[in-house]
């Protein structure tokens, strides 16, 4: 086989549960990894709290009523018991108090009770208290970090901040999400997303609205990659008759306004901003062969007639949920054997470099 040719990963990068847990540790312990929105957690007025599963952990995100947030480990301080049993709940008496023994924590994860505790020398509350997630609320989106203690989430997410500015998304209003289950790994969602080498076959709607040649990358290596696409002539954005859906974000130069930018942000964020709307995807990862989607879009009014680009986006959805699953079907044989990338999928030898540098981290 010619040396130049650049091949997929392998099979068992797709399969293996040893892989999975590789990635658990070497990815989604240490990237920043979303896990819902704050509208999830947060109750009109009120300090409440969500749990959240991410992999093996339970994180527990408390959303105060004066606007903050902190997540922590949901484990007591005392035997390790699960400290919030419910999905989520209320937290106006201001605590938090473990099922087994009553140790008791405030909302910042202090530890403030703990009975007969006193009694024992040399122990220290302050010593036992919560211990902290680092967790930010991205435009509505909570992202958290479950490595690095000092992880930098307006440096690690700098490169999209920048790009996203003129679309002002912390401003935008969530308007719709479509909720989907994919029976295929979580890699093969990003690849799809990657390229548009299979638009003219999967998107023959989509093709006409974004040609798919138009395709360039402003960031093409590291955790965050994609760029912009151009529309057709006399197409406004995508959407079923590719007439807006709504107002133009005000602020987008005449290129932003002509195109549709797609980024991909390691592991688990799809964004698509377009001239008047933004379409964030969450990918969760369930097993090596199961994925779950939200596909969350934002406008700058509420009278935005969503469905127009809602609905083409689902059906464009279901044309890449189905070409993903396909693929996983026939990597799942054990004759599958990785093929090579054309030119219109130089993003995903980028997102195949990215993933192999991580996995080569010892565990
Ligand atoms: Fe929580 Fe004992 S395990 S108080
Ligand atoms: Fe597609």
């Amino acid at each position: 086989m010619p040396d130049e040719l650049v091949f997929g990963l392998e099979r068992e990068l797709f399969l293996g549960q040893k892989i999975f847990e590789n990635e658990s540790a070497n990815i989604f312990s240490k990237f920043w990894v979303c896990i819902g929105r704050i509208e999830d957690v947060r109750q009109s007025g009120k300090d409440c709290y969500r749990q959240f599963e991410v992999d093996q952990y339970s994180i527990v995100v408390v959303a105060r009523a004066d606007g903050s947030i902190s997540a922590f480990h949901n484990i007591c301080r005392h035997r390790g018991t699960r400290l919030l049993d419910n999905s989520a709940g209320d937290l106006s008496n201001s605590c938090m108090t473990c099922p087994y023994h009553a140790w008791t924590y405030d909302l910042n994860g202090n530890l403030i009770g703990a009975p007969n505790m006193a009694e024992v020398e040399s122990f220290d509350r302050k010593e036992f208290g919560l211990q902290r997630v680092n967790c930010v609320n991205w435009c509505g989106f909570l992202l958290v970090n479950l490595g690095d203690a000092g992880a930098d989430f307006e440096k690690d997410f700098a490169p999209l901040i920048e790009r996203l500015a003129d679309w002002e998304l912390d401003k935008r209003i969530l308007v719709k999400t479509l909720g989907y289950q994919v029976a295929a790994n979580w890699k093969l969602l990003f690849q799809n997303y990657s390229e548009c080498y299979h638009c003219p076959t999967v998107h023959p709607n989509l093709n006409r609205l974004t040609p798919y040649k138009s395709a360039t990358n402003d960031l093409s290596e590291g955790p965050i990659l994609g760029g912009p696409m151009e529309l057709s002539d006399g197409v406004q954005t995508v959407s079923l008759d590719g007439n807006a859906i709504g107002t133009v974000f005000s602020g987008l130069s005449a290129q932003q306004q002509r195109s549709v930018y797609y980024y991909t942000v390691f592991p688990n964020l799809f964004v698509s901003a377009h001239p008047d709307y933004v379409m964030v995807h969450r990918i969760e990862r369930i097993s090596n062969r199961e994925s779950h989607v939200d596909c969350h879009f934002f406008v700058a009014d509420k009278d935005a007639e969503i469905e127009r680009a809602s609905d083409q986006w689902d059906e464009v959805n279901q044309q890449d949920w189905r070409v993903c699953e396909l693929t996983q079907k026939g990597i799942n044989s054990p004759a599958y054997i990785p093929g090579p990338y054309s030119n219109l999928e130089s993003m995903l030898v980028a997102f195949d470099r990215f993933y192999r540098r991580c996995m080569a981290q010892p565990v």
